[in-house]
């Protein structure tokens, strides 16, 4: 098992919501911060707030779909701090919308970032881990990721193939003493959660909005208390663990659940 205090810890969407929040909780643990995200003035300001409260943080500003740009900062960031004993992947973007309004690119953009920006950063790490026969990886999917969800036609995929992508590896890597874990969290109140409020569809509020969105540090919390557990799902809430048990006993019952929602939404709009 890692041991945080002791630990560098990389996490990818770090400058914001659930990845700042893991950050605070692990630094407040002892471990030694890197933090990696796309904008730069967002990423200095959680590092100062960090520093400010005597954690060790340094960042690296780039986008984790670039998998050579991704790959080289993290080669930097293990220079200045060791090796990388924790990476949490919380970088990631969403996209809702009826699947006809959609873009092409927003399927592309999905892929790219949720998906492949969680693979190439395990891919920077995973044989020096190995090597070390230490390590633990978690992946930010969603409930989302457990079950396809009305107007997520876009996103649900891409946090499905992360949790294939962490199913396959927790197997591969158990043997060499690497721990991987794939967190499922359910709504939660982050700018991204904020932001794709104003574009939901109708019924995706009213699947979603029956959930009072969990605090990112709720969230943060139980990823934190995966590592030590080393355990592969990680969820924060009760609905969520029923969620993942039902989508994989009973998915017929989850599917009649949905349509119902989306009969009454519908019906409403038309007045029928
Ligand atoms: N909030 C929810 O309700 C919810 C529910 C289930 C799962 N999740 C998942 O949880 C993870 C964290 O989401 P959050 O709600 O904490 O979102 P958030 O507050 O918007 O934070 C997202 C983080 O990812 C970074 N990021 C986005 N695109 C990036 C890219 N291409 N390269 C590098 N960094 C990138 C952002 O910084 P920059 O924009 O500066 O790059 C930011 O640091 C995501 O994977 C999300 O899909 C969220």
């Amino acid at each position: 098992m890692v041991a945080i205090a002791d630990a560098h810890a990389v996490i990818t969407g770090g400058s914001s919501g659930i990845g700042l929040s893991v950050a605070r909780l692990l630094a407040q643990r002892g471990a030694r911060l890197s933090l990696v995200a796309r904008r730069p003035a967002p990423l200095a300001e959680a590092a100062a707030t960090l520093s400010a409260a005597g954690h060790r943080v340094q960042t690296a500003a780039v986008d984790v779909a670039d998998r050579d740009a991704v790959t080289a900062a993290l080669a930097g960031l293990s220079e200045a701090f060791g090796p990388c004993d924790v990476l949490v992947t919380s970088a990631g973007v969403v996209e809702p919308g009826y699947f006809s309004d959609l873009d092409d690119d927003d399927f592309r953009q999905m892929m790219s970032v949720d998906y492949f920006g969680t693979l190439w950063p395990i891919r920077a790490v995973v044989p020096t881990m190995v090597q070390r026969r230490r390590g633990s990886i978690v992946g930010v999917s969603s409930g989302a990721g457990l079950v396809g969800v009305f107007g997520y036609s876009a996103y649900s995929p891409a946090k499905f193939a992360v949790r294939g992508l962490l199913e396959v590896l927790r197997c591969e890597l158990a043997p060499h003493g690497v721990h991987v874990g794939c967190a499922c969290p359910p709504d939660t109140d982050t700018p991204q959660l904020a932001y794709e409020n104003q574009f939901k569809p109708p019924e995706t509020a009213a699947i979603s909005g029956a959930i009072k969105p969990l605090s990112a540090d709720r969230v943060a919390a139980s990823i934190v208390r995966g590592i030590d557990k080393e355990q592969f799902l990680i969820t924060a809430d009760t609905q969520t663990r029923v969620l993942a048990r039902v989508a994989g006993l009973l998915p017929g019952v989850l599917h009649s659940t949905f349509d119902r929602q989306v009969r009454k939404v519908q019906r409403s709009r038309t007045g029928g």
